[in-house]
């Protein structure tokens, strides 16, 4: 079967950029699958449905026009890989990712990404729920503090303002969301290793999912 490298944890703790080196340096596909959450609600802005209606956000998870080709994220052949980093679509897309349709209906959207020769890929409910039977299990986390620093650095670099205690109480609550719903909590799982990031380089915890991968 085709290996798959899944790397679970929580906002901002840095786990889009390490699963995407992973795979650059694997040759193996990478799926973001926090982005199809915020395409979904990036979606529903647009089309102006509520994100309490669970029905029609299933639906549009399901039809979704999305493609991920040049290393962006194009929604009905428009280019949104900005538009979904937005912090408001963050919010909503952890909003809708409570609703056990949305996540059905996504399910097998993220399966479909099992490709030869192998796919990193970096979420929630990776290793718990899409690839339960993944080669390796990897929980990457950082500390809420130095989450909230690496976010505010990112803004600023983009030349964006930033408030750091508005972007620590945002990372919070977004995290409590993510480990109190019902469907698909994030926690580790038991066969996860942990990664713990708050003092490593970016290359650092690089060098460390391949080691575990080779091993
Ligand atoms: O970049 P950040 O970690 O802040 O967010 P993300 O990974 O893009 O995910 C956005 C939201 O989608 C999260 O707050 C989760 O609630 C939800 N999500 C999920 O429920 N399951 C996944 N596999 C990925 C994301």
């Amino acid at each position: 079967t085709v290996p798959v490298i899944a790397i679970d944890g929580p906002s901002a703790s840095g786990k889009g950029t390490v699963a995407a080196l992973v795979a650059s340096r694997l040759g193996f596909h990478y799926l973001d699958s926090g982005a199809l959450y915020r395409l979904t609600a990036l979606y529903a802005r647009l089309d102006e449905i509520e994100l309490d209606d669970e029905e029609a956000l299933a639906e549009a998870a399901l039809t979704l026009p999305v493609e991920f080709r040049d290393s962006q994220v194009w929604l009905a052949g428009e280019d949104v890989s900005e538009e979904i980093r937005a912090e408001v679509i963050g919010m909503g897309a952890s909003k809708i990712a409570a609703l056990p349709a949305v996540r059905a209906a996504l399910l097998e959207r993220q399966r479909a990404f099992r490709q030869a020769p192998g796919l990193v890929t970096d979420g929630r409910d990776m290793g718990s729920v899409v690839f339960p039977d993944a080669t390796l299990k990897i929980f990457l986390t950082a500390s809420a503090e130095e989450r909230a620093d690496r976010r505010y650095k990112q803004l600023i670099n983009k030349g964006e303002s930033a408030n750091l205690q508005q972007i620590l109480d945002d990372i919070e609550a977004r995290d409590a969301r993510d480990a109190a719903r019902p469907v698909a909590p994030l926690r580790q799982e038991p066969d996860a290793k942990r990664l713990d990031t708050t003092e490593l380089t970016v290359d650092q915890a690089v060098e460390t999912v391949l080691g575990w991968y080779q091993s």
